[in-house]
């Protein structure tokens, strides 16, 4: 009962156990049945109508193994769960703490319980035990870049299994950058006719001086409108809230290859990026730009169907282009703003308004904020480190905690050429279960400002589904727990239960003593350069850069 992942609030066991066979009935009310249902789907449960509505212990809900009732004492997202000797009895508050509520009861079964299918016959004695359960922060999440290695809809669904299995509720998806534009546009088509692929793929490690090497291999992909509707269904029945990402102004290189004439230097021909790095490419801030982004915002928005929040990007810009054009220096004295970072910030706030007209509140990384003019409800991710999180807090934002580290999963989890090729190193396993969202310096005002926490899967260097288990798991176990539960405190000690779930479930995770011999980076396309580039040097930089107010071109990312 101690290997929970994440630790419930409260566990309290007593001595006996409830037998729980596969086709068992979950009675109650259907909204809360499903998910339960849903988390349950090894064992093939039959929701049986008549067992009704009633409340616990009625005569409706008898005879059913699980049973399941709304509390609404109960905030978003908790629940109670008790095995007792008549069954199995959870309370929630809404349908995810319902779908929360199994995910633990899941836990509470054999690591067999993580396949697809049960044993046949398979009959799991769960102990007795009460379970008091909420979460601590509401934003608990994972960011993923299908930009860089197009990531299919299979690894989406399958990442929000997995998120869903460990009470993690937001997927924040990364749709376009310089390398590539994911997603159909029917008002824009050349965005994913032209914009979603590119001949080759740089095969320079970073920072590797000399004439760059290329893998020759044409690569990608996009989401169909379709496509971004089923996931936001598959999502929202899973308790997971998409988040698009179309990162703006800057990153644009996709976008220009597709439609120069949105471009700051018009007379620069761009093409979908076929290496990494910061690229000069820039969107033009001018009002035909906004009337093109407010109708790929809205074509999103309605294939996700409600979307509570669209991040803008506004990282890594560079904005020579606006300073060397004449008419964006014309336009900028118009709106009576005195530099081109003041633009930067205008234009971010103007596609917030945007935003808000459409139903959504506009997320951002740390640079949009840095420039100082957003709208109040804005949330900014400080990726660049905790400290920019705590200025943008006191400044009355909500903040997502996504600092390079230890939330950076594409670095390594060890300095080890034994580590298949990654960003730098390294975040560990240990690092991120010691993770604090909320710092204890931190003011209780700035504190009550964070949101939670995301770990982010940049893609350079994850090329397939196989990559993205390694470097997603088991950090992304330790920011559950520490999302869920806070940080640190019994997480070590419940891992190795967990990873026999995931083995089960078909995780390739990290091993925690090491990469298995297929998981090596070898001495080929994916060695890894240890040292090369360590998170410790990138986070002085970059907490350098937020120093300095109008910084905008950090150069690690
Ligand atoms: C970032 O890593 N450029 C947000």
């Amino acid at each position: 009962m101690t290997d929970l992942i994440p630790r419930p609030r409260a566990v309290r066991t007593t001595p006996g156990s409830f037998t729980l066979a596969a086709r068992s009935a979950v009675a109650g009310p259907a909204d809360l049945a499903d998910p339960v249902r849903l988390a349950l789907a090894v064992l093939d449960l039959r929701h049986d109508p008549s067992c009704g509505d009633g409340p616990q212990g009625s005569p409706e809900g008898r005879g059913a193994a699980i049973s399941v009732r709304r509390d609404t004492a109960l905030g978003a997202e908790s629940y109670t769960l008790d095995v007792r000797a008549g069954g199995v009895e959870i309370a929630a508050g809404d349908a995810a703490g319902a779908l929360y509520a199994a995910q633990t009861l899941r836990q509470l079964l054999p690591a067999e319980a993580f396949r697809s299918v049960a044993p046949p016959g398979a009959r799991w004695a769960v102990p007795f035990v009460h379970v008091a359960d909420a979460p601590r922060f509401p934003w608990r999440g994972a960011h993923l870049d299908i930009s860089r290695h197009f990531m299919p809809k299979r690894e989406v669904l399958r990442m929000i299994d997995l998120l869903a299995l460990h009470k993690l509720n937001r997927l924040h998806l990364h749709l376009a950058d310089d390398q590539g534009w994911r997603v159909e546009s029917r008002a824009y088509p050349l965005l994913h006719e032209v914009g979603s692929h590119r001949a080759r793929t740089t095969t320079t490690p970073f920072r590797q001086e000399g004439e760059p090497s290329f893998d020759e291999t044409p690569h990608g992909g996009h989401l169909t409108l379709a496509d971004l509707s089923e996931i936001a269904g598959y999502a929202r029945a899973r308790a997971v809230t998409i988040v698009p990402e179309i990162d703006v102004p800057g990153h644009a290189s996709a976008i220009l290859a597709a439609y120069p004439h949105l471009s700051a230097d018009p007379g620069v021909r761009h093409a979908v990026l076929d290496r990494w790095g910061i690229s000069p490419a820039i969107l033009s801030p001018l009002p035909p730009t906004v009337e093109f982004l407010t109708t790929v915002f809205t074509e999103i928005i309605d294939a996700l169907g409600p979307v509570p929040y669209f991040h803008l990007g506004g990282d890594e810009c560079v904005l020579d282009a606006w300073a060397a054009s004449d008419e964006i220096g014309d336009y900028r004295r118009s709106l009576g703003l005195d530099t081109p970072a003041d633009l930067h910030a205008w234009f971010l706030r103007r596609l917030a308004d945007v935003l808000a007209g459409l139903g959504s509140r506009a997320v951002v990384w740390d640079e949009a904020f840095v420039s100082g003019m957003l709208r109040p409800d804005t949330v900014v991710m400080p990726w660049r480190g905790m400290e920019v999180g705590r200025r943008a807090a006191a400044a009355g934002h909500d903040v997502v905690a996504t600092p390079v580290f230890p939330l950076y999963f594409d670095y390594a989890e060890a300095a080890s050429p034994e580590e298949p090729v990654a960003m730098g190193d390294a975040v560990t396993v240990d690092d991120v279960a010691a993770f604090e969202p909320a710092p204890a310096s931190w003011t209780a005002g700035e504190a009550g400002h964070v949101l939670g926490a995301q770990f982010q899967l940049w893609t350079e260097r994850i090329p397939d589904g196989r990559a993205l288990d390694y470097r997603a798991w088991p950090r992304g176990c330790a920011l559950a727990h520490v999302t869920w539960s806070g940080a640190g405190e019994g997480f070590a000690g419940a891992l190795p239960a967990h990873l026999a779930r995931l083995d089960a479930y078909g995780v390739e995770y990290r091993p925690p003593a090491g990469p298995r011999p297929w998981q090596r980076g070898g001495t080929g396309a994916r060695r890894h350069r240890p040292g090369a580039v360590t998170v410790s040097e990138a986070m002085r930089h970059l907490e350098g850069l937020t120093r300095e107010a109008d910084s905008t071109r950090p150069s690690i990312g």
